[in-house]
């Protein structure tokens, strides 16, 4: 294993060229989302990285300083990490990184969107599950080859739809096409989400 791939992780080849990027939320590890991966797109290859920070025993993708409140230059730091990990990956595996789909979770959507905000090209399609703005960039990148399927929940008290809509309204300022939804639930995801995700992803072809 390359000195790069330095993030505990478990990497499952797939049948066609897509590979899901799987970024599990807070308290979450690099096994939890495989069967969500799965069964969001059956052929596709898996790559899941556990996230590095622990906070009181969970593990994140980035230190925050309270619920909602991130530490700005740790968030810099593991967004860089992440997609360097991300690309090495890539070259270890030999799976395109343009055919790539990031799908995270709560911490993990975090993290994906501070990779599209922050690293131009990184990620060319994103599914962010209960999101929020990470950082306010100084000057947007241009987005505009970018596909990001968003979704809140209308009772979500950890993430405020409020605020992934306002996620959703940054990325579409940076020219991504941006498809977003709002379901009757919290914090938690719903059956319905999932068959839509997949729905999606069938739709963007192999
Ligand atoms: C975050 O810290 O990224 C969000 O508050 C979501 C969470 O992980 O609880």
């Amino acid at each position: 294993m390359s000195s790069e791939l330095d993030f505990v992780h478990r990497f499952v080849p797939g049948s066609s060229d897509r590979t899901l990027l799987l970024l599990h939320g807070t308290g979450g590890n690099e096994h939890q989302l495989i069967p969500l991966g799965r069964e969001l797109d059956p052929a596709a290859a898996l790559l899941s990285p556990r996230g590095k920070v622990l906070e009181n025993g969970h593990a994140r993708f980035f230190r925050r300083l309270a619920e909602g409140v991130f530490d700005l230059e740790d968030l810099q730091r593991r967004t860089d990490e992440l997609a360097e990990f991300v690309l090495a990956a890539a070259a270890h595996y030999q799976f395109a990184v343009e055919k790539m789909v990031a799908v995270g979770y709560s911490n993990g959507a975090n993290i994906a969107a501070s990779i599209l905000l922050r690293r131009a090209g990184v990620l060319q399609t994103a599914v962010l599950l209960r999101a929020m703005v990470p950082f306010l960039p100084e000057k947007l990148l241009d987005l505009s080859t970018v596909r990001v399927w968003i979704a809140g929940g209308k009772q979500d008290v950890i993430i405020a739809p409020a605020e992934t809509q306002r996620l959703a309204d940054l990325l579409q300022a940076a020219g991504a096409n941006v498809s977003a939804h709002f379901f009757e639930a919290g914090h938690g995801l719903t059956n319905e989400e999932f068959v839509l995700v997949s729905r999606w992803l069938k739709k963007l072809g192999p």
